[in-house]
């Protein structure tokens, strides 16, 4: 089988090398950026038209961009005509092996890391800061981040999430590509408490039994720090200390709780909307 071939994609304005084995160097290099367990990763993968063409928004540098065979007839994606970055074509034996059972997806870039956020990042910024203390779904996790660009919130902060890294590939999914545009830091309870309490940000946290209904927090001035907890344990103690209110969203007797990424978007807009 050849190794190469080179094709004409179907605007013929550029030639595409097709790359058909797992163990080409370039296919060699994204497997290992895949399975980097790396907290400051040099590159990362980004996959979908949509949120590689977020990154490119946000400056993100594409190194190389692939598309899988067997989808090109559906048509070359837009950006794979970006005028240096190279595209090659994968086969799908080829992108079956490199992604094994994670998802595979029809177009992905890969592409050099930015700088990780870190808690100063959030210092100049107007909006709220979401901390999420021990929120580990992913899904989640990107959701959030999405709300939180959205509704102009300084920044997210992930307090024992399991992330290694916020290039996370399926947070980047999950936040449609936003996790480049709104800084979300990795930090310890102890960087997060001494970072809001130097910048003088009051905190509140959100729990469903609660006795302050969050209607209240429009009286706050200024930017607060909502902090929701994990999908089970809820809030930790160790922020009883630090905590100014403790406020519900009502629900009726039916539901436990909300979706945290739903309880989030709430508590934002309210505080907003003082
Ligand atoms: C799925 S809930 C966690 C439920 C958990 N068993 C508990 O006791 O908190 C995840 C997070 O969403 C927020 N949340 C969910 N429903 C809420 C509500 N009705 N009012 C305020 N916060 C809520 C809280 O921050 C909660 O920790």
């Amino acid at each position: 089988m050849a190794e190469t071939t080179i094709t004409r994609d179907r605007r013929g304005s550029a030639e595409v090398e097709t790359l058909d084995r797992a163990g080409h160097p370039r296919l060699r290099r994204i497997a290992d950026v895949l399975r980097s367990r790396s907290r400051r990763p040099t590159m990362f993968v980004i996959d979908d038209e949509e949120n590689i063409a977020q990154a490119i928004r946000c400056g993100i540098e594409l190194e190389s961009l692939y598309v899988t065979e067997s989808t090109i007839g559906e048509g070359f994606p837009s950006l794979a005509h970006l005028g240096d970055v190279p595209v090659y074509i994968v086969t799908d034996a080829a992108a079956r092996a490199l992604f094994g059972k994670e998802r595979r997806t029809r177009f992905f870039a890969l592409a050099h890391a930015p700088k990780p956020p870190v808690l100063r990042d959030l210092s100049g910024a107007e909006g709220d800061v979401i901390v999420l203390d021990g929120v580990q779904l992913v899904g989640n996790i990107g959701a959030i981040t999405r709300t939180a660009c959205a509704l102009g919130a300084a920044g997210v902060v992930l307090i024992g999430s399991g992330l290694l890294s916020t290039l996370d590939r399926r947070l980047v999914r999950a936040s449609r590509g936003l996790v480049f545009a709104t800084p979300v830091v990795i930090a310890s309870h102890a960087q997060c408490e001494a970072f809001l309490k130097q910048e003088g940000i009051a905190v509140v946290t959100l729990s469903a039994d609660a006795t302050e209904p969050l209607s209240r927090v429009r009286t706050l001035p200024g930017r607060v720090a909502i902090v929701l907890g994990s999908e089970r344990a809820g809030v930790s103690a160790e922020f009883d200390t630090v905590t100014t209110k403790r406020y519900a969203i009502p629900m009726t007797e039916d539901a436990e709780s909300l979706n945290v990424s739903v309880a989030a978007a709430i508590a934002l807009y309210e505080h907003r909307s003082r």
